[in-house]
């Protein structure tokens, strides 16, 4: 029975917030008159002191005494005795659990908010140093449009954006309401101030009903949901990253402090830190398939099936810590190709749509036909081995002959990217601007 009925083991992780609930709780029984003013200054006292024991190791952690509520105040009432029994009167470990895991979860999401911006100023630092870098941009992962590497790292930017929003929602509806005071389930017949205590807590006010303040746990379930879409957001990158590093790519360097070597193969680079925040992916996105299923279907009110709400959670805050800070220092520290990413960029065709807007805009072609036009043309190009650059502009006639030099214009890279300066389009001069507005959201 102690073996599975036990969480001491992992909600030790909550200490912090059972003494500061605890607190909130004392003050206000004595401000209302439950206990006494000389009863708090002990509790106080005698928390304090059992603070400072966790802290440094000295606590005896017991698995008999179920959690970690029960080990607090046990200890409690061995320090200062009675009054330490009168810290319980008017709450239950269901409210009492319910609050210290809503403020465990918060610190999580602040914390993991501050470390997205710090990943999104990684993003937008680089973006800087190489809006004006042509890369490959593609669907399919085949070459569609030359890029440059700014645009494309500011749509990771946008991406964490979102989920730091996502992130700061889900506390905002965390943050309404502290359960704390809802007791077993049905509230207390003794004259508490739960108001007093959710101030306390930092909270905007008190649940407004018992039942669903100890029996829900929505607050983790959209933290959960926060975490995965982010850490799939990461996930690609990583994959990218991957990509990018292999030697058959080329595109990008990591240094040895973000790779590791073989045992045996002696000139190997693995990128095992993009590896690993593409693998911790699938944990973040199971604890949140885990919890919406330990709480699906559980009639109300409190059942232990909640205690389950936990393990998921803590491993996904930590999972997802590691994976924002290996991404920032992976974008920090990475050193482009300038020269391969620029070759490539002018591989597989890739400025085929420049030319068929120019058919459009010089020869008044209609789109369709742009398209069948510029279509022949990459046949044809494709047959000789050469890219549409190479085609001279006599070969270029024999499919469409009012075709002239113009054309040589807009065929480069280059030129593709700058011409793309639609808003939020990839042209350099785009993507400082873009810059520019980051920093002002940043600052
Ligand atoms: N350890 C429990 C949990 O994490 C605390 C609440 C226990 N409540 C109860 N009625 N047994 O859910």
């Amino acid at each position: 029975m102690q073996a599975i009925n036990a969480s001491v083991g992992f909600d030790r992780k909550m200490w912090r917030q059972d003494i500061r609930g605890s607190l909130a709780h004392a003050a206000m029984l004595a401000h209302v008159g439950i206990i006494g003013a000389d009863d708090e200054a002990a509790i106080r006292d005698g928390l304090a002191a059992i603070a400072a024991e966790i802290e440094s190791g000295a606590f005896a952690w017991s698995e008999a005494l179920e959690d970690v509520h029960m080990n607090i105040e046990a200890r409690l009432t061995e320090r200062i005795g009675e009054a330490g029994k009168r810290l319980h009167t008017a709450r239950s470990r269901n409210d009492q659990v319910a609050t210290d895991f809503r403020l465990w979860v918060r610190d999580a999401m602040d914390g993991l908010a501050a470390q997205m911006e710090d990943c999104i100023r990684a993003f937008v630092q680089r973006a800087e140093e190489h809006a004006g870098t042509i890369m490959p941009g593609f669907t399919h992962l085949q070459p569609a449009q030359p890029t440059t590497f700014g645009h494309h790292l500011l749509a990771y930017a946008e991406m964490l954006w979102r989920d730091r929003g996502r992130m700061l929602d889900a506390r905002a509806r965390l943050n309404a309401d502290c359960p704390l005071g809802a007791a077993a389930m049905c509230g207390t017949g003794f004259p508490t101030d739960r108001h007093m205590t959710a101030a306390a807590l930092g909270f905007d006010g008190p649940a407004r009903n018992s039942l669903d303040a100890v029996g829900s746990r929505d607050f983790a379930m959209e933290f959960l949901a926060a975490c995965a879409i982010c850490a799939t957001h990461l996930s690609r990158l990583a994959e990218e990253i991957v990509l990018w590093t292999n030697p058959a790519w080329g595109f990008v360097k990591l240094g040895d402090g973000l790779t590791t070597g073989s045992s045996i193969m002696p000139q190997k680079r693995n990128p095992d830190a993009a590896e690993l925040v593409r693998g911790k992916t699938g944990r973040i996105t199971g604890a949140l398939v885990g919890l919406l299923t330990v709480v699906k279907g559980l009639a109300l009110t409190y059942a232990k099936d909640l205690q389950e709400d936990k393990e998921g959670v803590f491993d996904a805050a930590e999972s997802l810590t590691l994976c924002l800070a290996a991404t920032a220092a992976m974008v920090r520290d990475m050193t482009p190709d300038v020269g391969r990413m620029a070759a490539a960029a002018g591989g597989g065709f890739s400025t085929a749509t420049d030319l068929a807007d120019w058919l459009v805009r010089e020869l008044k072609l209609p789109f369709r036909d742009a398209h069948h036009v510029t279509g022949r043309l990459v046949a044809k190009a494709e047959l000789m081995g050469v890219e549409l650059t190479g085609l001279t502009i006599m070969e270029m006639r024999e499919v469409e002959p009012r075709i002239h030099e113009g054309v040589f214009g807009v065929l480069s890279p280059a030129a593709s990217v700058a011409s793309r300066r639609s808003f939020g389009g990839t042209a350099p001069d785009n993507v400082r601007a873009q810059v520019a507005g980051w920093r002002e959201r940043l600052a």
